[in-house]
């Protein structure tokens, strides 16, 4: 088997650990003090882990790492067992789809099959596979009837359920989602979890949100505070017990 990953038979397997992180500081310009401090945890493949901390912690910061947008300065970012570098940042981003909190920053196309075909149609797949992903996508989230809809006058809801299809027709190894139930009501939102808890069904995700709700799904809570790691938790009960019991 081989063990480049670039290559189409990379043997993801290999590794119980999908993405895994160590040592890892970043600040923003040399004046300011670093906004995430020595990180290193493992993100088990398969499992959903949500990254939870009060804001300005640093979880999209670190989240920037995991796809390359930042390039990792001090400590190491592994993919697959594959350091992150610049020279594999392209096939990285290939392997991990990260989702931004705004899905008006991902949607660029007046139509939704356009949009959530934009990712597909860039990888220059064939036009009937482009097709068969962005159906499945749509279906995955379960929108398939938004279709030809025009993207722009879309509920925030359905704009969130856009931005997850465009990333998962990629069909990325590890999803990552950046607060996927802010701005959901609490009519949708069951709904929506529902949903977040099945994309672990076929892949590894991973959770940045303050919502207790999406933690009581997970498989594992990490706990950013000021930059640093400070829990790791197997479930919500364990995370609400020492955050707000003691
Ligand atoms: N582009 C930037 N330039 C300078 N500082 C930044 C930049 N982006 C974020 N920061 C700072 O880095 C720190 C961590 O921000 P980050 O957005 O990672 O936190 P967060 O945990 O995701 O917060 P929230 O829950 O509010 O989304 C904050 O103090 C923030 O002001
Ligand atoms: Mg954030």
């Amino acid at each position: 088997m081989s063990n480049s990953i670039v290559d189409k038979n990379y043997d993801f397997f290999a590794t119980d650990t999908a993405l895994k992180v160590e040592g890892l500081s970043f600040s923003y310009s040399r004046k300011q003090p670093p906004v995430i401090r020595d990180i290193s945890t493992n993100f088990p493949k398969n499992c959903l882990t949500v990254i939870a901390g009060p804001n300005g912690s640093g979880k999209t910061t670190l989240m920037k790492h995991f796809n390359g947008l930042f390039l990792p300065r001090m400590g190491k970012v592994v993919v697959f067992g594959h350091e992150l570098t610049k020279s594999n940042r392209k096939h990285i981003q290939k392997l991990v789809g990260v989702v931004f909190q705004n899905p008006d920053e991902q949607i660029f196309y007046p139509r939704v099959y356009d949009d959530v075909a934009f990712g597909p149609k860039n990888m220059r797949l064939r036009t009937s596979e482009v097709h068969r992903r962005v159906n499945n996508a749509l279906n995955e989230v379960k929108i398939i009837d938004l279709k030809d809809r025009i993207t722009f006058n879309l509920s925030f809801g359905e704009k969130k359920k856009v931005a997850f299809a465009g990333i998962l027709a990629m069909k990325p190894e590890i999803f990552v989602l950046d607060e996927p139930t802010i701005g959901i009501d609490p009519w949708s939102k069951p709904k929506m979890i529902e949903i977040i808890e099945s994309f672990k069904r076929k892949r590894t995700v991973i959770v940045i949100t303050h919502d207790f709700d999406v933690m009581k799904i997970a498989d594992r809570v990490i706990l950013l505070k000021e930059g640093q790691l400070k829990g790791e938790f197997s479930s919500f009960e364990d995370f609400y017990q020492q955050e707000f019991v003691h």
